[in-house]
């Protein structure tokens, strides 16, 4: 028994290993970083990436999910790959996915061939949730050296999940899938750093306009901007905390957790404690409570009662400014000329996020806590999440513009900087003129 279980396990390590390794087998060039750009959808506001993927390579929009599991594309429509191959059954690409389940489909097309392992690809906007086979096709990307795109990489066979046309509903317009950046063994991350041997880390930085272009990086900075600022050097740290269950909603009870859950310990604003039910703060048996950061909330989510001791003293430290009528979905809203202006936005006091220690904070300034909703209005741009709210704390992507986020999985640590216009510049400011004409050749 247990030789034979000792084998199984050395057998699937060396077949895990040998998959991991063939995707290097064709390149030659080693990059260390690669580099995608994100831009916001205005319907939508969804944070949206460009990759190439197939045989003929094509470009294919995708809505980012911090906390998604795996990359799924449409494979119901439109999708033409001369290198597309299903996962089959029993093969170490589906013992990487964890799938267990084996499926026979017999249209013998992108998303539907006789025994195939298979995933469950969800649209957590619509919560359409649906069985999708596993497979493999070419993928192609920039490398970076963290100043400018630099020569194109590709990767032979990239495992990705695939959906059916249905599951787009909800999704910014031209959008073929999802990009699942998230916290587990086949995430888009994930999958790079294996392929290219990198550290397991990634960054993302999302520009504050929809006209301009953020930027994503997989593996080791630096992370330079115009003009010539390195932001890694800015970083603070604060601990990925693990969250023992899964708090994307009851269908996804008892799956594994994929998201980025931080120990937020408090919140100041203007210096001065919100006064609230600390316990919300931290994780419960069942995965409830605690903070987390998704970039599929377009505002920071809080729990109800968390969210009024919130707005009420954000609105005791800005008390000389009169209020006007509230404009849904936002709670707290004022005359946009009664707010003076600096380098970090309106001049509002300041919000802190306390984490580990009582200096390590999460600085939040008027760039990122008012929104302006008409010509003449601003209003503090986080929502109620009502009082049944699963997790405690949603930071959504309107926090998260013009700072930069480094998820550091080898560490298990969060790297932010907090908002780059304290620094002179912006996510917009990625140079993505490519430094080099020339591209690799297999
Ligand atoms: C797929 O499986 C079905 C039923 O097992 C079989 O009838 C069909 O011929 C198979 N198709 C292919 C392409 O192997
Ligand atoms: C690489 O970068 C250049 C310049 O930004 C861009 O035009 C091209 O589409 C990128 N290629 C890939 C594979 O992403
Ligand atoms: C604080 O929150 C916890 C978790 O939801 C709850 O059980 C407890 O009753 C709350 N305490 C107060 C004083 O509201
Ligand atoms: C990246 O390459 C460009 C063009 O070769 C160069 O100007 C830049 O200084 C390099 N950046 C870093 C951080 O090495
Ligand atoms: C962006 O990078 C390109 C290629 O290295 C360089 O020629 C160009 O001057 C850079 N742009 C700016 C604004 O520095």
């Amino acid at each position: 028994m247990a030789i034979a279980s000792t084998f199984l396990l050395f057998h699937t390590f060396v077949i895990i290993t040998t998959f991991i390794s063939s995707s290097l087998a064709y390149t030659t060039f080693h990059p260390k970083a690669l580099v995608l750009p994100v831009t916001r959808d205005s319907l939508t506001s969804q944070y949206v990436t460009l990759l190439h993927q197939r045989t003929p390579l094509v470009p294919i929009k995708l809505t980012i999910d911090l906390s998604g599991q795996f990359l799924w594309v449409d494979c119901e429509n439109g999708y033409v790959s001369s290198t597309y191959h299903p996962a089959h059954c029993h093969t170490p690409q589906c013992y990487i996915t964890g799938s267990k389940s084996c499926r026979d489909c017999s249209l013998s097309r992108p998303g539907c061939n006789n025994h195939t392992c298979n995933l469950f690809p969800n649209n957590i906007l619509t919560h359409i949730n649906e069985v999708g086979e596993v497979a493999l096709d070419v993928v192609a990307i920039n490398s970076t050296n963290g100043s400018n795109p630099g020569k194109m990489v590709t990767v032979p066979n990239f495992l990705f999940t695939c959906g059916s046309t249905n599951l787009l509903k909800g999704l910014a317009k031209g959008v073929k899938g999802m990009a699942g950046l998230g916290r587990n063994q086949i995430s888009v991350p994930s999958l790079f750093a294996s392929a290219f041997s990198f550290h397991q880390k990634f960054a993302i930085c999302l520009s504050s306009s929809t006209t301009s272009t953020g930027v994503l990086f997989f593996g080791d900075g630096p992370y330079v901007f115009l003009p010539s600022i390195d932001v890694s050097k800015s970083l603070m740290y604060t601990p990925l905390v693990k969250n023992p269950d899964n708090s994307a909603g009851p269908i996804f009870h008892g799956r594994p957790a994929a998201e980025y859950f931080i120990g937020v310990k408090g919140i100041r604003i203007n210096g001065e404690n919100v006064i609230l039910n600390t316990s919300l703060l931290t994780i419960g048996n069942e995965g409830e409570g605690g903070t987390k950061i998704s970039t599929l909330n377009p505002y920071t989510v809080m729990e109800s009662s968390i969210y009024h001791a919130f707005v009420d003293a954000f609105a005791k430290e800005l008390a000389h400014v009169p209020r006007v009528k509230p404009v849904a979905p936002f709670g707290l809203c004022f005359e946009s000329k009664n707010l003076g202006s600096t380098r970090v936005g309106p001049g509002v006091p300041p919000i802190e996020f306390v984490l580990q220690g009582k200096d390590v904070v999460w600085m939040i300034f008027g760039a990122n806590s008012l929104v302006q909703v008409s010509n003449d209005v601003s209003c503090l741009a986080f929502v109620d999440g009502g009082v049944q709210a699963t997790t405690s704390i949603v930071i959504g992507g309107y926090q998260l513009e013009d700072n930069l986020l480094e998820f550091d999985l080898a560490n298990s640590r969060l790297g932010f900087t907090s908002s780059l216009l304290f620094i002179r510049t912006t996510c917009a400011n990625f140079n993505f003129t490519s430094s080099s004409l020339s591209k690799e050749t297999f």
